[in-house]
């Protein structure tokens, strides 16, 4: 474990209190700044998502020159993807999110990749058949969130790896061991599989040029946690001939135990809400939530609360406000005392629920073609 203030990001371990900041200085990326957002604002046509404007997207790698690209007429493409190995929490929708927005608004294609492969590999206690059956679950959430079907093109590990594979030898052969070593910390007892699976996370990246001939620009939204895997795919980008990827990273959401991010490992299963957490289970979870209130009310009336530091604010924050105003007026009658946690939480309780039910039925027409997205030939066959 770290020492206090100490704090681990990789993409096997997440733990301690994450300094942001410090932690974009460690992996050397950019800021997102106000010009940046400026230059999505008018690229989307006057609209900048909330994910974008609140900061939680907040670092990036050659945002800016993608960017420039498409204004002279370079589309790019999305990708971004999901491990499978039990349901969907509220965080692990952040980066869908933003794809889902960015297609709308620039009608680019979006690439999903469904790791079953990774998560058999990573985690002990999952049968192959449970993370390939999750990963068909989380398939049909993420496909909900408003994603094109005409636009849209999953790579389901286990069920594409014939249209993944010719490329994947490919990238395999620039990657060593001791690459794979120092950005993940793998040791001899690691298994194989995870030790090639890093190359095929990459694949994505390039398929597009690959299929088409020409390169094609890619942006990947994702939690900074997955940088490193990144650092490895832009390393050796250019001796394969593709462009290197752009990255846009974001935070995680923090969890409802009030320690660290929103995350299902160590059983933790109160500090985060699952998509399929049933009314009664996201009432109880949500009023047992950590807030940044006061012992009391009286205190609180008088001294105000901290948002900075409130599990639920954060979700009001990532998701539940959608308007700035109404983000805006939370944040503020938090600070001033205004607001008091019970009325707050049993507000976005009920927003909550109407999100959960709207999805619902989103998620039963995706069903219906999350099989069309799914990718089974190379565009060539050598
Ligand atoms: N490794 C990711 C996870 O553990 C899954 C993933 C695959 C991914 N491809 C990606 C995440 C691209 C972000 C972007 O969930």
């Amino acid at each position: 474990m770290p020492e206090p203030g100490e704090f681990v990001v990789t993409p096997y371990e997440v733990h301690g209190k994450i300094d942001y900041d410090r932690l974009r200085e460690q992996f050397g990326t950019e800021e997102v700044t106000s010009q940046v957002l400026a230059r999505i604002h008018h690229l989307a046509g006057g609209e900048l998502h909330p994910l974008l404007a609140r900061g939680v997207y907040y670092s990036h790698r050659d945002l800016p020159a993608l960017l420039d690209g498409y204004a002279n007429g370079r589309p790019f493409f999305l990708y971004s993807g999901r491990g499978p190995s039990g349901p969907l929490h509220l965080s692990h929708l952040l980066q869908f999110d933003l794809c889902a927005w960015f297609q709308r608004r620039l009608g680019v294609p979006m690439y999903l990749q469904i790791t079953d492969d990774e998560k058999f590999w990573a985690r002990g206690g999952l049968t192959r058949e449970e993370t390939a059956q999750w990963g068909l679950e989380n398939l049909y959430d993420i496909l909900s969130l408003g994603f094109d079907p005409k636009r849209t093109h999953t790579f389901f590990d286990s069920r594409s790896i014939a249209a993944l594979y010719p490329l994947a030898i490919r990238v395999a052969r620039k990657i060593t061991f001791s690459n794979v070593k120092a950005v993940f910390g793998f040791t001899p007892s690691t298994n194989i599989g995870l030790v090639f699976y890093t190359a095929l996370q990459s694949v994505p990246c390039f398929w597009p040029s690959w299929a088409e001939g020409r390169a094609v620009p890619c942006l990947v939204p994702c939690g900074i946690d997955q940088d490193p895997h990144f650092r490895l795919t832009r390393d050796i980008a250019e001796g394969l001939g593709y462009p290197k990827p752009a990255l846009l990273h974001s935070q995680m959401v923090p969890g409802l135990l009030g320690e660290g991010v929103m995350s299902t490992t160590g059983g933790r299963t109160d500090d985060a809400l699952y998509l399929n957490d049933p009314p009664p289970v996201v009432e109880r979870k949500l009023r047992a939530a950590f807030t940044g209130g006061r012992a009391t009310v009286e205190e609180q009336r008088r001294l105000g609360a901290t948002p900075e530091v409130c599990s639920i604010w954060a979700l009001w924050k990532t998701r539940f406000a959608d308007t700035e105003a109404k983000f805006q007026e939370i944040t503020r009658t938090c600070r001033s005392g205004e607001l008091l946690c019970g009325d707050c939480k049993g507000e976005l309780i009920e927003r909550v629920h109407k999100f959960y039910e709207q999805h619902a039925v989103a998620r039963d027409k995706a069903k219906s073609w999350a099989e069309s997205t799914i990718v089974t030939s190379a565009p060539k066959s050598i």
